[in-house]
């Protein structure tokens, strides 16, 4: 099993629809057995892909030719034995949400991850609190 996490960063001039990235995703990772996480803040992504080799790749090339954003560093590409998210999700803090609610979800998704992907997704999330 293959697992990607990058980060990138959201394109200035583009208007970010989470919802509709989160559709898209959705539907294209279940047909492709792909699952996995994405954090957003609308201004930088943080995003694990895991699953069959090509699929993954397929997935990943799609993203990076995506106009939305850009400065797309692959942080790790790496084979796990078995899933670490294994439902497709996507979790950002919605209007509503408060920092401690959000963070507790987060903490439930990044449960099974392993320490370094969890410390990278810990390691924004401290970022974007202390900003
Ligand atoms: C930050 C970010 C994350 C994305 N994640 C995914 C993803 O996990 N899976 C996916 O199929 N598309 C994802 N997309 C959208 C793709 O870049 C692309 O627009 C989409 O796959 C095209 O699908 P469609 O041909 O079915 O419309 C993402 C886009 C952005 C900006």
């Amino acid at each position: 099993m293959r697992q990607i996490l990058y980060i990138s960063t959201a394109a200035p001039s583009a208007d970010i629809d989470v919802a509709a990235i989160l559709a898209q995703s959705m539907r294209n990772n279940r047909r492709e057995g792909v699952t996995g996480l994405l954090w957003t803040d609308e201004r930088r992504f943080l995003q694990v892909l895991e699953g069959q080799d090509a699929a993954v790749q397929g997935v990943l090339d799609r993203i990076r030719r995506d106009p939305r954003h850009r400065a797309i560093v692959v942080l790790h590409d790496r084979t796990v034995a078995a899933r670490e998210f294994g439902a497709w999700e996507m979790s950002r803090r919605g209007p509503n949400d408060d920092a401690d609610a959000f963070d507790a979800r987060m903490t439930q998704h990044l449960a099974a991850a392993s320490s370094t992907v969890r410390g990278t997704f810990e390691g924004l999330i401290a970022a974007r609190r202390a900003a």
